[in-house]
Order: C-alpha cells, then sequence, then structure tokens
C-alpha cells in the first residue's frame, strides 16, 4: 500500500528528489504492490514516436491487488457501499471478500463466454455495483474494457463499439435517475444493430422492465453466475498490456480511444489517491462521477480499491429528492472525503443555503474538485458552507489522457489557493510555451501546458490509430506532451488552469469536440453548415453556442431548432445538446474559407462591440446580420 506525504517538507524533498532520479522514485512507489514477477527496467520512452513504457517485463493482475491483497488482511471491511436513486430503497453493503468472491465469479461467466485476454469488452450500465464488478472481471480475465458512460445515443455507443471491435457488451435492462426509469437494453439492442463484432451480451437486472433477449446472444447475469466457475486464478498480465480504452471528445469529428495499460496506471492511479486525499483507515470516500468517465475509472474503481478504502456508489442524481442528496448521503454514511465536479457545487449553491443548513455535515475531513476551473465563488462556497472552513479544498487538475491527477493540492499538506490547482505531485514535471514551442522559465508566465517527462499513468495510445496520438498529443511541441490546456503560473511557481486552447468546449466538467457537435447538427437534413463555439455558462461553466446555416425551408425557426436538438440527441446524446441556436445567413470566414471562431465566441459572450478586425473576412457584412440575431 502507498504510504502518503505526512507534510509540506517531505512533499518539496520528495519532489526534488523524484525529479533528480525518477526511476529510482517510481520503482520505490512500485514496490508496494504484488507483483507476479518484478520488472526488469523501470522506464524507457521518448515523445516523439510516442513510446512509453514503465515497469518492463513486470507480471501482475491489478485485481489481485485490489482483491486478493484485501481480502487476506481485511475481508470484511466494506469496499462499496451502494446507495440507490431511490432513498427509500434498501442500500448495500460490499465487503472486500464480496467484491472478491463477485468479480471471481463474473470472471468465470466472461470465460464461460469464450472472452479472453486482450478481447475488447463494452460497458453500458447505470452505477449499480454490478457495473464495478464487471469491470474488474474484465481485469481478472485480461479482457480490456472500454466502458460507455450510460448517457450516450445508441449512434455514439455504436460508433465506440465497432472502433474497439468489442466481442461483448455488458448491460442492464433499465436504470433509475430521479424520478425516470429508462430503457437500457432497448438502447443496446439498437446501438448493436450495425456492430457485427459482439457475440454476447450479459444483462444485469435493475428495475424489473420487459426487454427483448436475441437467443445466443443475450444472456441475464443472475443466471449466468449460478453455473459460472469461478477464476480465482487471476490472469498473468504484462505491465505493459492495455488494461482499458475510454473514449474521449477532442478537435476532431471522432472520439478517440485513450488506452492505459495496466501498471503504471495501477501505480500512479493508487499513489495519487493516497496522497491528494490522505485517506486514512476508517474514512469513508465518497466521489460523486459516473464510471463512465475517467475520474469514475482512477477514483472510484481503481485507485480508492487498491488502498483498501471504504467509499460510496451513488446510484442517482444530486436533486432527487431534493437538491440536500449529496448532503443526506453525507450524514447518513458519515462520509469523511467528498470529491465532486464544479458544476455540481454551482448548481446546487443555486438552490439556496437553507438546503444544506438541514445537515451536520461534521464528518467531513477533506473536500474535492474536478473536471474544469472551480470560480472563486463556488470556491468559497463549498470552504464556507460545505467544509465549515474546515475541510482542505483539492482543485485536482488531470485529464483522460493522464489517467490521474498531476497538479493539485495534497490535503493538509500543501498550501491551497482559491481556483488554483497549485503544485504538480511527485514525479510530475510542467512546463508552460508559448506559441511558438519557447519554453517559459521562471513565474510569472502564462502559457500552454505541457509535460516534459513520463509519469506511470500517461496516455500509451489511442486504440487502433498511433499517429492520431502523436499529432494530437506529441507534435504540437518537440519532446513535450500537450493538455491542451492553458495556464498560469504565479510568482511563487503555483499553477492556475485557464482552461482549453484547442476547439474542445468543456461542458459541466464533460468535454466535447466542436467537430463532433457541428457534426451532429449538420445531420438535420435542412443544415447546410454549423459553428460551434462555448460561453461562460453560471452552471454549466461552458455553455454551447451554435450558429447553424439552413437551407431555403417552409419549417420556422423554432421547429429547426427542435430538429437540430433531436438530430444532436440521436448523434450523440441529451448532454451534448446546444444551449442556444442561432439561425444564421452566413459564417464569418476567412478568404481561405476558415470560420474565425474568434468572433463567434464574442458574439456568444455578449461583447458585440469588441470583435477585433474583421477586413480579413470574405464577407464582413454577415458579422453585422449575426449581431442582429444573437442570442
Ligand atoms: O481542461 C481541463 C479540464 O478538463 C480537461 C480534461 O477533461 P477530461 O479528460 O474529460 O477529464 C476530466 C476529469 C479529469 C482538462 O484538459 N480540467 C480537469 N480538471 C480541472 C480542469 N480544469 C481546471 N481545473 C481542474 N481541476
Amino acid at each position: 500500500m502507498i504510504k502518503p506525504i505526512q507534510s509540506f517538507e517531505e512533499y518539496t524533498a520528495t519532489y526534488a528528489s523524484s525529479i533528480s532520479d525518477p526511476e529510482a522514485y517510481w520503482a520505490s512507489q512500485a514496490d508496494q504492490f504484488v507483483w507476479k514477477k518484478k520488472w526488469t527496467k523501470t522506464l524507457e520512452w521518448n515523445f516523439t514516436e510516442p513510446s512509453v513504457k514503465w515497469f518492463l517485463n513486470g507480471k501482475l493482475n491489478i485485481t489481485e491487488n485490489i482483491l486478493d491483497r484485501h481480502l487476506k488482511v481485511s475481508p470484511d471491511k466494506v469496499a462499496l457501499y451502494w446507495e440507490a436513486n431511490n432513498p427509500d430503497e434498501q442500500g448495500k453493503a460490499i465487503s472486500y471478500k464480496e467484491l472478491y468472491e463477485q468479480v471471481c465469479l463474473f470472471a468465470g461467466v466472461l470465460r464461460s463466454k469464450g472472452i479472453k485476454k486482450g478481447d475488447r469488452v463494452c460497458i453500458y450500465m447505470p452505477m449499480i455495483p454490478e457495473l464495478t464488478i464487471a469491470v474488474l472481471a474484465c481485469a481478472r480475465i485480461g479482457a480490456i474494457h472500454s466502458v460507455i458512460f450510460a448517457g450516450f445515443s445508441a449512434s455514439a455507443v455504436a460508433d465506440r463499439v465497432n472502433d474497439a471491435q468489442a466481442v461483448a457488451v455488458i448491460t442492464s435492462d433499465g436504470s433509475y435517475r430521479g424520478t425516470k426509469s429508462i430503457g437500457v437494453k432497448s438502447l443496446i439492442d439498437e446501438a448493436l444493430q450495425t456492430c457485427a463484432s459482439v457475440k454476447t451480451v450479459v444483462v444485469a437486472k435493475r428495475t424489473g422492465d420487459a426487454v427483448e433477449m436475441l437467443s445466443g446472444r443475450d444472456y441475464w447475469w443472475e443466471e449466468e453466475i449460478k453455473k459460472a466457475t469461478p477464476v480465482y486464478e487471476a490472469e498473468e498480465m504484462d505491465a505493459e498490456d492495455p488494461l482499458f480504452i475510454l473514449y474521449t471528445s477532442g478537435s476532431t469529428g471522432k472520439p478517440k480511444g485513450v488506452v492505459h495499460s495496466i501498471g503504471g496506471y495501477m501505480v500512479y492511479t493508487a499513489f495519487s489517491f493516497a496522497n491528494v486525499f490522505q485517506y486514512k483507515e476508517g474514512d469513508i470516500y465518497f466521489c460523486t462521477a459516473d464510471i463512465g468517465w475517467i475520474t469514475g475509472h482512477s477514483y472510484l474503481v481503481y485507485g480508492p480499491l487498491l488502498q483498501g478504502a471504504t467509499q460510496i456508489m451513488f446510484e442517482g442524481v444530486p436533486t432527487f429528492p431534493d437538491a440536500g442528496r449529496f448532503w443526506n448521503i453525507i450524514d447518513k454514511y458519515k462520509v469523511t472525503h467528498f470529491y465532486t465536479a464544479p458544476t455540481a457545487i454551482r448548481s446546487l449553491m443555486s438552490f439556496g443555503n437553507e438546503v444544506v443548513e438541514k445537515y451536520s455535515l461534521k464528518s467531513l475531513k477533506v473536500l474535492g474538485s474536478v473536471g474544469e476551473p472551480i470560480n472563486e465563488e463556488a470556491w468559497h462556497w463549498y470552504n464556507e458552507f460545505i467544509g465549515k472552513k474546515n475541510c482542505p479544498i483539492v482543485d485536482t487538475w488531470w485529464q483522460t489522457e493522464t489517467g490521474g491527477i498531476l497538479i493539485s493540492p495534497l490535503a493538509g499538506i500543501t498550501p491551497l489557493i482559491p481556483s488554483y490547482a497549485t503544485l504538480p505531485l511527485p514525479g510530475v514535471q510542467p512546463v508552460l510555451v508559448d506559441a511558438n514551442g519557447m519554453v517559459l522559465e521562471g513565474n510569472n508566465v502564462e502559457g500552454n501546458l505541457c509535460m516534459k517527462f513520463p509519469w506511470p499513468s500517461i496516455i500509451r495510445t489511442t486504440y487502433g490509430d498511433h499517429e492520431r496520438c502523436k499529432q494530437t498529443y506529441f507534435s504540437t511541441y518537440p519532446n513535450l506532451y500537450f493538455t491542451g490546456d492553458g495556464c498560469k503560473r504565479d510568482e511563487n511557481g503555483y499553477y492556475r488552469i485557464i482552461g482549453r486552447v484547442d476547439d474542445v468546449i468543456n461542458v459541466s466538467g464533460h468535454r466535447f469536440g466542436t467537430a463532433e457537435i457541428e457534426n451532429a447538427i449538420n445531420e438535420q437534413a435542412d443544415v447546410i453548415e454549423s459553428a460551434i463555439v462555448g460561453y461562460p455558462h453560471e452552471i454549466k461553466g461552458q455553455g454551447i453556442y451554435a450558429y447553424v446555416i439552413c437551407d431555403k425551408t417552409d419549417k420556422s425557426e423554432d421547429q429547426l431548432r427542435k430538429e437540430i436538438l433531436e438530430s444532436v440527441v440521436k448523434m450523440i446524446g441529451p448532454i451534448a445538446k446546444p444551449d442556444k441556436i442561432q439561425i444564421v445567413p452566413g459564417l464569418p470566414k476567412t478568404r481561405s474559407g476558415k470560420i474565425m471562431r474568434r468572433i463567434l465566441r464574442k458574439i456568444a459572450e455578449g461583447e458585440l462591440n469588441s470583435l477585433g478586425d474583421t477586413s480579413t473576412l470574405l464577407d464582413p457584412g454577415v458579422v453585422e446580420e449575426i449581431k442582429k440575431g444573437a442570442l
């Protein structure tokens, strides 16, 4: 188990030694785990191909470090408290021993369906314990899991399943979210109409609603585990074998499959969980993220369970039955660590303090924030009304591609500054560069955030397309990993993330490429062309503003907007719906045909009088037209 840093002095000394000899540092961390065979070389890397390998020739199974290891010392300790969507429904407490048994059993189900090491398995499920079990069962037999957030549409699911060439899908009959019950299996049925690679579908029962089961392909979870032979002998995996694929959006239209490998991801998620959160024996940790996103992978499944933590898994939404639900859960389970997103904080803040004041929240020790910059107002509210000025707030900066938290305070150990991610974790070497790639030395500088040295859980490739990984992250600046974020280093060397500098919009902590949403809008039959920009949104951080050119039609603008929204829901899902749609006669383009997004952003922000130079536009008149119709 990773032993966290205990003081600021220790952080400073550890940071210095981790940079002067990274290999020795990470080898000492990796030594804290169970390996079937120890690695022969700690690191081999170059950022040009790119190729990064950690713990070469090391053999292990990550689930032995999560299950078998803790089984020996604390079998009855609760791994997961599961809280149902409806507070009146009985929750579950699952011990490490029970989790071990369930994972081994479900691993047996996967094997009985012929699924083997290296096969891809897509998981599309609500937040029920079977989701964690399915993820770990894949890891137990060496299958590569690809969890797809259960809010994505059938079309988005099909794209991901096909890209991964998955042989199986694990899902549920339905799901509960707030007052709604949603058909999950029917969506999978629709998606799989275009997915020839999938031979097996396993369906866990949640709602009990009637679903269609295709004979020879579809099986009930509950029936299969009765017949299964448990996999007690975990598959021997190489440290560099892929653990999972997680699809994420970038500046191009098609989401890419970020690949993480087993050894480095294991070491880094446990290491960062232990150090950032300073979780101690007996603490109760609650991360509100969905496992469909990277936060759920690293800090709901792997990090906490590797460290033998007890945590909450919550099925529902923060506003059901009312906006006090998170606070209710905190009091009910005496939660000590609470990790959520700024968008949730802002949204709950808007319901007023009376909601919070009904709860004691006195068990809390550490608060966390992730997914987008946290504005100062939300930071202070979180500090005052949730933490009662008694809990450090760890503003954790990281990405799907980084696998784990790279820049963040260590709770109670390193200083806090509202809206700053503050300092890099040991072994993490951030640099800021200007637009020409010149490294900005010293303090009080602002530029594009890059990393100059690999950490163990860095992205290894984008599934099936290594060139794309190279182009996206390693080509903008030679020999650097480029994050896509702008960042400031203040006069004392503390980091403040400013936001994306590429065509990525961060809506409620979820990433979308502008091209991805434009493609979905363009599917509506009357649309000729569209352009998407982000604009500041009080709750979501960024809202989506769509400028759309349509063909001549008898349809009203309202009708067009409705159909455009339907198209986005169909192609991606409700989470990507634009907040504003303006039908425009044209788009501001340069003579070479490039859309001037800078101008569109200004209009979306309501800054109509500071559009800057428009003289290079092909048709400057179009800007006046857009301004007139601005929403
Ligand atoms: O822009 C940064 C923002 O979220 C992006 C990564 O998104 P994703 O891969 O979906 O992962 C989200 C959860 C780790 C980053 O490039 N971001 C994430 N955390 C922060 C943040 N921006 C500011 N402060 C943060 N703490």
